[in-house]
């Protein structure tokens, strides 16, 4: 199984969006696939499908739901934003990464130089969370900066090392402590398709239930 990640995904999104890229993978390889990025409800169920998909996964639609462990202040964030509430920028860990526009991000970006004395706090964050020695520790540091974090390889080496900390740190703040002023929420384009916090069984079962009167519906649109 492919899980194949479009342009309007939240976190670490794909260039094209998917309109154009499902069907251009799915055409292409032999196995099944499912797409991620922007799929909330019925509509886009049955898109994806039409598209070639055997299914959908969704992320941000998902957390807003009322089974997800995550605080109320993120919530109440994804019931109010846009389609529009969000930023991609490869500056905020490393690698291109869609989180909502808030002013912890805009913050990060205005600076853009290395945040370094920021990746010295994230390192000792990380240290206790994850229980590391300082031994532990220096060599995950380590075989970060030497690995590639993006697939095309070109985003390597310390500068990447220092934004993976640092953003690790703030998405953190976010979604586990849901302190959505200083944290950066990774978010997708979903959030403007989000009006309410149902529990998962209600959103799948209205989901596949939406998807299924479309297509019945769209028998009827074509050809008559
Ligand atoms: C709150 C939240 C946290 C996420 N955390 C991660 C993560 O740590 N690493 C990652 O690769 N993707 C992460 N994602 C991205 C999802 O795995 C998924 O690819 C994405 O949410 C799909 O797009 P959608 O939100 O439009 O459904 C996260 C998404 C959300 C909404």
């Amino acid at each position: 199984m492919i899980n194949i990640t479009d342009y309007e995904a939240a976190a670490h999104s794909g260039k094209v969006g998917a309109i154009v890229l499902v069907p251009a993978v799915t055409s292409r390889v032999k196995i099944p696939c499912t797409v991620a990025g922007g799929f909330a409800d019925g509509k886009g169920l049955a898109a994806a499908l039409a598209m070639g998909a055997e299914g959908v996964t969704m992320g941000t639609r998902l957390a807003a739901t009322k089974d997800a462990e995550v605080a109320d202040t993120l919530r109440e964030v994804w019931l109010k934003a846009t389609e529009e509430d969000t930023i991609v920028d490869p500056a905020i860990d490393g690698i291109d990464c869609r989180v909502l526009k808030n002013e912890a991000v805009k913050k990060l970006l205005k600076k853009r130089t290395l945040p370094f004395l920021d990746a010295i706090t994230a390192g000792l964050y990380m240290k206790k969370e994850l229980n590391l020695s300082w031994g532990e520790m220096i060599r995950q540091a380590n075989s970060l900066r030497t690995q590639a974090i993006s697939l095309d390889g070109t985003r390597r080496g310390l500068s990447s090392t220092i934004r993976f900390a640092v953003g690790g740190r703030l998405f953190g703040k976010a979604t586990v402590e849901g302190d959505i002023k200083e944290g950066i929420l990774m978010m997708g384009q979903a959030a403007g398709l989000i009006h309410d916090i149902p529990t998962v069984a209600e959103l799948l079962e209205r989901t596949i239930a939406e998807a299924e009167g479309i297509i019945k519906k769209m028998q009827t649109k074509i050809g008559s």
